[in-house]
């Protein structure tokens, strides 16, 4: 502001008497600016086009209410939990849970903001002004300058005509919290869903397919041929010294369970790397406190999924006696308990307790793993 202007600057008291078009036009005068043009969308009120509009952009609100409404109802009551496929539909509503997630708050966003662009061509005056340049060189606004930059937002958002279009001012509210409470109860979900609710149970993120169905049920390991009908059993003479396969359970009980056989391939915290190390390696293994009788002789078995955020850690390099994840390049010694040496992983990956089976010959589980697999998660004690 020129220290000319700044002489012609009303009082206190002349600013407090001013009503808001007054205030609105001294604005424009002390920041140098000339409205070329301030046309008012609506001239003539009341018009089928101009209910129209507000139709239009009503329509686009209330459809990111419903779509935020949706949104809601899927986040917390559509079948989320992994079904196999087979003859029943529930695979098919299950796998439709992420895109559901996806496109109900996708709608509801982008109805949203087609509302407000439409509101914005439609009902908020497109003036055309021109401003001197003006610099105050960093110096804090006048009071002036403060009142007259408020009574300009509420003028506009008086020509705007908001406050009097009652079915957009409900439907964008209907929007705005549809798509609010979404976000407030996105946090909560987790205590909805508990995942520790039975620990128990072989679902629980304390256990995987490697939990007998029974006491005393055998956990054999499995070949992958490829064929999830056929089940072919692993003996120890199968693996060279120096190989690596990646093993899945498999329990009598699931024989003639075709879901059962295909989920054992498929659910995640199930793979497990089978190696036979060479017996010059074998004799440097430095084993974990606890868990000295995990191995059969020259045989280990550690969990696939890396500790890091869980990507399948299968790049086995026999010269160096190494696991590499690919995904951001942990390494695992596994002459040391597959202990991290290398990259972003902290934890050492899960060790499976195995044995051969004095019946049959072949490889199988002692027991379950005795720590959760896979990534931390906040419960997580170890
Ligand atoms: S997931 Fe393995 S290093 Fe990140």
């Amino acid at each position: 502001m020129s220290s000319g202007n700044e002489q012609q600057l009303p009082t206190k008291a002349e600013l407090a008497e001013m009503d808001r078009d007054q205030l609105v036009a001294l604005g424009g005068q002390l920041d140098g600016v000339e409205l070329a043009e301030y046309p008012d969308p609506w001239p003539v009120k009341g018009t089928r086009a101009e209910k129209r509009a507000e139709r239009a952009i009503a329509l686009w609100f209330t459809l990111a209410g419903f779509s935020g409404l949706a949104f809601l109802i899927v986040m917390i009551w559509w079948p989320w939990q992994y079904q196999p496929p087979g003859e029943s539909t529930a695979h098919f509503w299950y796998s439709l849970y992420t895109p559901m997630l996806g496109v109900t708050l996708g709608v509801s966003i982008l109805a949203f903001a087609f509302g407000i662009v439409l509101y914005t061509k439609k009902f908020i005056p497109h003036e055309v002004a021109v401003q001197q340049r003006d610099d105050n060189m960093g110096a804090g606004s006048a009071q002036v300058h403060r009142e007259t930059f408020a009574a300009h937002l509420a003028d506009a958002g008086n020509r705007s005509t908001f406050a009097r279009r009652s079915a957009i001012k409900r439907s964008a509210g209907f929007g705005v919290g549809m798509l609010g409470l979404g976000a407030a109860v996105l946090p909560l979900v987790g205590f909805i869903k508990n995942p520790h609710a039975n620990d128990a149970s072989e679902d629980s993120l304390y256990h995987t397919g490697w939990k007998p169905e029974h006491p005393g049920e055998k956990v054999f390991i499995r070949r992958n041929t490829g064929d999830p009908h056929e089940v072919v059993l692993v003996r120890p003479e199968d693996l060279e010294a120096g190989a690596m396969e990646t093993v899945f359970p498999f329990k009598e009980s699931e024989r003639h369970d075709e879901e059962a056989l295909i989920e054992a391939f498929i659910r995640v915290d199930n793979p497990v790397m089978l190696i036979r190390l060479r017996p010059e390696d074998a004799a440097k293994v430095v084993k974990r406190e606890g868990q000295e009788s995990f191995n059969y002789g020259d045989f280990y078995a550690y969990s696939k999924i890396c500790t890091h955020v869980g990507c399948p850690a299968s790049l086995y390099e026999q010269r160096t006696q190494r696991v590499l994840c690919p995904c951001h390049q942990s390494q695992f010694d596994l002459l040391q308990y597959a202990k991290p040496i290398f990259g972003p992983a902290t934890r050492a990956l899960p060790q499976l307790p195995i044995t051969v089976d004095p019946e049959t010959g072949h490889l199988i589980a002692k027991h379950d793993f005795i720590e959760p697999i896979g990534p931390a998660f906040w419960e997580r004690k170890s």
